[in-house]
């Protein structure tokens, strides 16, 4: 099945105002290459200013359709008692379309598990919210030969209801890949995510073809043509390399190579 390629940035906790201009840039190099999907989730403080900047509208109304600005991270209730943290009515009416959930970072910082995860994701999908849900082993994981079933085993236990590829995307993130520059050979990507697709269509069947499955993790436009071009790999969803316009074109325009 053809599925089109979706080039992801996550700005983690950097940006500012003034980094708002990098997407410029980005916006018009998503509106070059109509065949590949691009967005980017930015710090929730940074979402109206973002969606703003690249509608060059109110954010309400906001929806542009070469670059789509999501969060990071979204709590899994409407509201209530939950002090500093973000519903996904909240993002949504900055503008944001989607939010990535079950970040490595935040399984580890915050200690998110699987059932909190999936309910995240099953938050956005009642707030009519795009997600990107991240999976990914640690480097004992895979020294002990244990990566796939780490991988898998998340990837069940974190799974929406009603997953479909029409508001979902998995990313498989090695922990030990993220911004160290190192990244695992195209032929353990493709594998992985052979391995992932394997699991979603035990667990969803047929609807699994169609879901997008990104890999992060020191992707470069240097090596995404590379990594973009492995077997089911979808996209790429990109930490450092997503800062600035200079680093993150060279990678839509890989996608956009493939289309
Ligand atoms: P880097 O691209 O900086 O390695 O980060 C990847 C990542 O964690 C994206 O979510």
């Amino acid at each position: 099945m053809a599925r089109r390629k979706l080039i992801a940035g996550n700005w983690k906790m950097n940006g500012s105002l003034a980094a708002l201009a990098e997407l410029d840039g980005i916006a018009a190099a998503a509106r070059a290459a109509p065949g590949v999907d691009v967005a980017i989730a930015v710090p929730a403080t940074l979402i109206a200013p973002a969606v703003a900047r690249v509608s060059g509208i109110a954010p309400a109304a906001a929806r542009e359709p070469g670059l789509a600005i999501g969060a990071e991270d979204v709590h899994p209730a409407e509201k209530g008692a939950h002090t500093g943290c973000i519903s996904v009515g909240m993002v949504k009416e900055a503008g944001a379309v989607f939010s990535i959930v079950g970040h490595s970072e935040r399984r580890a910082d915050c200690h998110e598990t699987d059932q909190q995860v999936k309910a995240k994701a099953e938050a956005l999908r009642r707030g009519g919210l795009g997600a990107i849900l991240c999976v990914g082993e640690t480097l004992d994981e895979r020294d002990a030969g244990r990566a796939e079933a780490v991988v898998t085993g998340q990837l069940a236990a974190s799974l929406p209801e009603d997953a479909a590829a029409d508001w979902l995307s998995i990313a498989y993130e090695p922990v030990w890949a993220i911004g160290t520059g190192r990244t695992p050979t195209v032929a353990d990507v493709a594998a992985m995510h052979g391995a992932i697709r394997a699991r979603l269509r035990a667990l969803i069947g047929q609807e699994a073809d169609a879901v997008r499955i990104l890999y992060g993790g020191s992707v470069t436009g240097d090596n995404a043509a590379e990594l973009l071009g492995a077997g089911d790999v979808d996209g790429a969803l990109v930490g450092g390399a997503s800062l600035t316009a200079a680093k993150f074109v060279p990678i839509v325009e890989a996608g956009a190579a493939l289309a």
